[in-house]
């Protein structure tokens, strides 16, 4: 039976009550109210790994995804090994980009074009990740973050249920929200979880190999991503659309799509 989805009233209502619970409150209840066609997106780092355990304990069958972008780090694989030790009934899917849309990128732009501009690099994002994200999303009726408004200005108002009217008003629930990034820390320490061999490095927010690198102490945690770009957005183009006007050309071509439609 279609379970039925919820309104902008109804997740702002939501967002105000769940406002001060703990995490795990919004995880039961979204669990409850929209499994199976409910899963975790995750990239593996240490929010992700919070959120996971949080919900494995709820539904240790609780489906999890993840964009495997062709250009992740093989600490972040190494990981997910270890993960799937852990938790063994987890429902792991890693989803992959288009093999052809991958061809034509690369043909058209080469390997590396992330580093020649910001059109480019929101292009192979979009490839990579954006298409495979949101072509799964496609098949659900929520999807749970491991976002925090305390990681970048674009993320200070999320809120803890939102109708994600990027990915056909699903809805988006991002429980972690209100946490610090201490707060996810002295959790994975009380739980002894896993976590990406990349933070012991000096590395904060780990996303692909090329495009991600290690920070001084003390440094915005997503200061280290595309640490190249200035006056770019520290975004990937998953949790919000980028309106550029700088690569939809491309876009449309890669994809096969009538540019004049
Ligand atoms: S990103 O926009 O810069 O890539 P970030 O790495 O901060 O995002 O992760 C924020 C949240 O986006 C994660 O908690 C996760 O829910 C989702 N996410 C990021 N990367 C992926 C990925 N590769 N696959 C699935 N979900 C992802
Ligand atoms: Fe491409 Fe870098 Fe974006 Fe990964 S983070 S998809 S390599 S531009």
């Amino acid at each position: 039976m279609a379970v039925e989805l919820i309104d902008e009233l109804e997740a702002g209502e939501l967002s105000v009550e769940f406002e001060g619970e703990e995490p795990q409150v919004v995880l039961e209840w979204a669990i409850e109210r929209f499994s199976p066609r409910i899963a975790i997106s995750t990239a593996f780092q240490v929010d992700g790994v919070v959120v996971l355990d949080m919900a494995a304990e709820i539904d240790p069958e609780i489906r999890v995804f993840s964009v495997d972008t062709g250009r992740l780090p093989q600490e972040t694989f190494d990981l997910i090994e270890r993960l799937r030790k852990r938790y063994p009934r987890m429902q792991l899917e890693l989803l992959a980009p288009d093999p052809l849309h991958l061809q034509r990128l690369v043909a058209r732009k080469g390997p590396n074009l992330f580093l020649e501009s910001v059109e480019n690099r929101l292009l192979c994002c979009n490839i990579r990740k954006v298409q495979p994200l949101t072509r799964h999303l496609a098949t659900l009726d929520a999807w749970i973050t491991g976002l925090r408004r305390d990681q970048w200005a674009t993320r200070t108002n999320i809120r803890k249920v939102e109708i994600d009217h990027d990915h056909g008003a699903i809805v988006k629930l991002n429980p972690l929200a209100e946490w610090t990034e201490d707060e996810v820390w002295a959790y994975v320490r009380e739980r002894d979880l896993p976590t990406n061999a990349l933070y012991d490095r000096g590395y904060t927010s780990i996303g692909c190999a090329p495009c991600t690198r290690p920070v001084a102490p003390g440094a915005p945690s997503r200061s280290g991503r595309w640490w190249w770009e200035t006056n770019a957005p520290k975004e990937c183009g998953i949790h919000c659309a980028i309106e550029t006007g700088g690569f939809e050309h491309e876009l449309h071509a890669i994809l096969g799509e009538d540019t004049h439609g």
